[in-house]
């Protein structure tokens, strides 16, 4: 059984098709991509998936459990964390501040009970930020201000935002825009790191095919809203028909 499963699912926006018939699966501890040019309907997938957009037609699975009406924080309570495409992040709170309030956030919703009695988790909430600011390589600074850090650094804190939860899968739109090259080679080996210690599943929903290939083994083309391909990165990325729908994007 797949971690989390869409099947045949299909949206429109008034006029345009943005999803047509499209399924995907991740196993659980599998890191996958999904990439496709600029419009292609990969954020409008990705939020079928963490249930910010329904969807006309097709289903969505967890675990086997259908979770389509679900809303979004009760995915979150499944375990499927997500990054924003664009950062979200609170100006004049430090990388601490808001691993603090997303660790408070993540006890307030119940899991604080089930921490303590089932998963014989020991560990304080402030030893929990503390080690996954370590984790992440933000300790340095970790009581800067947000905005006198890097583009690089706020994506770490958005990752690590996630990553308090213990998601059982991770979304991640986007990830490598506004990073330049030494950013998201830095980033992506980060994911390499949280994978190889947590297991976590990880979708992630690409434009730069570079990146992709450094994170996962396998990943999904989109293109105007249709699956075009699916398999090994080097596969797909070899395949005419993934190259003509990348034409002019890919040097
Ligand atoms: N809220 C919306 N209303 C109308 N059209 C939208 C909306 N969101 C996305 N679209 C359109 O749907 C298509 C897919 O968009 P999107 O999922 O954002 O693609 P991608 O993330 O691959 O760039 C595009 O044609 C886009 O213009
Ligand atoms: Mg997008």
């Amino acid at each position: 059984m797949a971690l989390v499963e869409g099947t045949g699912i299909s949206k429109r926006y008034g006029g345009i098709v943005a999803l047509d018939d499209v399924s995907v699966a991740v196993e659980r501890g599998e890191a996958v991509g999904l990439v496709g040019p600029n419009g292609a309907g990969k954020t409008t997938l990705f939020d079928c998936l963490n249930g910010v957009r329904h969807f006309d037609s097709g289903e969505v699975r967890f675990e086997g459990r259908r979770i389509d009406r679900m809303p979004v924080y009760e995915r979150a309570r499944l375990g499927i964390g997500r990054t924003f495409q664009r950062l979200e992040l609170f100006a004049g709170m430090s990388p601490r501040e808001h691993l603090m309030v997303a660790e408070r956030v993540h006890r307030a919703d119940g899991r604080l009970w089930k921490d303590l009695i089932g998963r014989g988790r020991a560990r304080t909430p402030v030893a929990r930020v503390e080690e996954l600011l370590v984790e992440l390589g933000l300790d340095e600074v970790a009581d800067d201000p947000i905005e006198s850090l890097s583009h690089g650094h706020g994506r770490l804190v958005e990752l690590g935002r996630a990553l308090v939860q213990d998601p059982l899968l991770l979304l991640l739109d986007e990830p490598s825009s506004g990073l330049d090259t030494r950013e998201a080679a830095g980033f992506a080996a980060v994911l390499l790191e949280v994978r190889a210690r947590r297991e976590t599943a990880m979708l992630l929903v690409e434009h730069d095919l570079d990146f992709v290939g450094r994170v996962v083994e396998r990943t999904y083309v989109l293109d105007f809203g249709k699956m075009i391909g699916s398999g090994r990165v080097d596969d797909v990325l070899a395949d005419p028909v993934v190259r003509r729908a990348y034409l002019g994007e890919v040097t």
